[in-house]
């Protein structure tokens, strides 16, 4: 009996070893397994309170179930691709163990339902862990702020130097990413944690369940209300798939900034070694390879929502073998995103500030020109007019190769007579940073306040 199906009674020849592989998901749905169990024992624990399972039975499912889990976690299940996915695996194993109540199990459900729970079961996991790693990094990332909430360094726009920020504001630019990414791995928790189980095949089964029970049993919030629907869906892996290649994409923006700050050629920041490699040709190499892997790993994740997105086009009702597709996609979705998340936590605590590299950089660049037009409409001018004063001081500068701060009061008043001693407190990266003084601004004091405002919810 080892090797027939469940169904081979209807076949008039076994499949050929090339079919059997190409259709066989054991070797990557096997990961699936304890989530299989505890999704077969919630059913079983139901049937059993429903009077469609003896007491027995019951305990014999309980009892083979613990076993099985024994051995899985040992080592010692042997997978059959002959049995063609975790499912049929685990309850051949459950019958060689405990007979007929084994065989009982399957009343009333169908690997259809019971795959699609799983898989709700699995990546509710998923995102629960997923939550805890943004929130870590969430974490690292303020620390970070919070030694530099007066760090200045240049804020770009088109890659060319704008204006002073701080490299703890830039940060909490990311914190604030990672704060909606976690609001979208929790929302797309609500319509993962809905049981299918209970839609069978996709009609529904004959058998008085209580579907209601059965969710209760495994923390799911809510049932699928349409059995074709509970059976076919998978728009929540899509969710959970497109939430992941938003987390990847604002990781592989922070990855390129990383990067091209430890190039020599900026020199902002350096990476502690463990997160480097050298070459095996040029011996001074120091390489980014975490962030620049972390770059590359993002278009696998966004590879994964296509695959999904285009799994689930024109797919009719109901369950369709397609949606075996689902699981690899999804699992190194998860996978790559966990690893992830947990490196870069540990990446960005070992990251070395250099405030005096960040600091020439702003003076280089002309960097508060906005500054001395404000100025100038706060003593009066129109912004467009000051706008032009302020662009031929600017030329007159870099002619001088010097920074407008550098500028004598004197030369200043040749552009405008409205210039006076005080332009020198706003001509300063400090000066500049500080007057942009309101929520959500730059100003240190700002800063900081927002550093307590995401360390109180991530707290609560
Ligand atoms: N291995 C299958 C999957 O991953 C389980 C469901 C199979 N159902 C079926 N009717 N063949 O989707």
């Amino acid at each position: 009996m080892q090797d027939t199906h469940a169904w081979s009674g209807r076949f008039s020849e076994p499949v050929s070893e090339l079919v059997k592989k190409y259709t066989a998901s054991v070797t990557f749905d096997k990961r699936l397994a304890e989530f299989d169990i505890e999704g077969s024992l919630a059913h079983a624990t139901m049937l059993h309170k429903s009077g469609v399972l003896g007491d027995a039975d019951l305990a014999a499912i309980r009892d083979g179930m613990a076993q099985i889990i024994a051995d899985i976690r040992a080592g010692n299940f042997d997978w059959s691709v002959d049995l063609e996915d975790v499912h049929m695996n685990v309850e051949r194993r459950l019958t060689d163990k405990i007979g007929d109540a084994g065989k009982r199990l399957h009343t009333g459900r169908s690997r259809n339902d019971q795959v699609a729970t799983d898989i709700r079961l699995w990546l509710r996991a998923q995102i629960d862990a997923i939550v805890v790693l943004i929130a870590e990094l969430q974490t690292s990332l303020l620390d970070l702020a919070e030694q530099h909430a007066d760090t200045v360094m240049p804020g770009f726009t088109h890659l060319q130097v704008a204006q002073p920020v701080t490299f703890g504001h830039h940060m909490l630019a990311y914190v604030e990413m990672l704060g909606r990414d976690a609001e979208r791995m929790t929302d797309c928790r609500k319509r993962v944690n809905r049981l299918p189980l209970g839609a069978a095949a996709l009609a529904g089964t004959t058998f008085p369940i209580d579907r209601h029970y059965t969710a209760q049993l495994l923390g799911f919030d809510d049932v699928c209300h349409n059995s074709l629907d509970a059976v076919s869906d998978r728009d929540f892996a899509i969710e959970f798939t497109a939430a992941a290649s938003l987390v990847m994409v604002h990781l592989s923006r922070l990855s390129e900034e990383l990067i091209l700050w430890m190039s020599p050629r900026v020199g902002f920041i350096d990476i502690a070694d463990r997160f480097c490699t050298g070459s095996s040709i040029m011996p001074q190499k120091k390489n980014p390879d975490v962030p620049e892997l972390v770059r590359g790993k993002s278009g696998r994740v966004v590879g994964h929502l296509i695959a999904l997105v285009t799994l689930m086009k024109a797919q009719p009702l109901a369950y369709n073998k397609d949606n075996q597709e689902d699981k690899e996609p999804l699992f190194d979705t998860a996978d790559t995103l966990i690893d992830t998340l947990r490196i870069y936590a540990d990446m960005m605590r070992g990251i070395t500030v250099k405030p005096a590299a960040m600091r020439a950089a702003v003076l280089q660049g002309f960097a508060t020109a906005t500054d001395l037009a404000d100025y100038l409409v706060k003593k009066g001018m129109p912004f467009r007019d000051s706008h032009e004063v302020v662009a031929l001081t600017v030329r007159h500068a870099e002619q001088q190769s010097v920074d407008i701060a550098d500028l004598s009061l004197d030369t200043l008043r040749q552009f405008s007579t409205l210039i006076e001693q005080d332009v020198y407190s706003v001509l300063t990266p400090e000066g500049s940073l500080a007057q942009r003084d309101h929520v959500g601004g730059t100003a240190p004091n700002q800063v900081r306040f927002q550093i307590a405002r995401h360390r109180a919810r991530l707290a609560g």
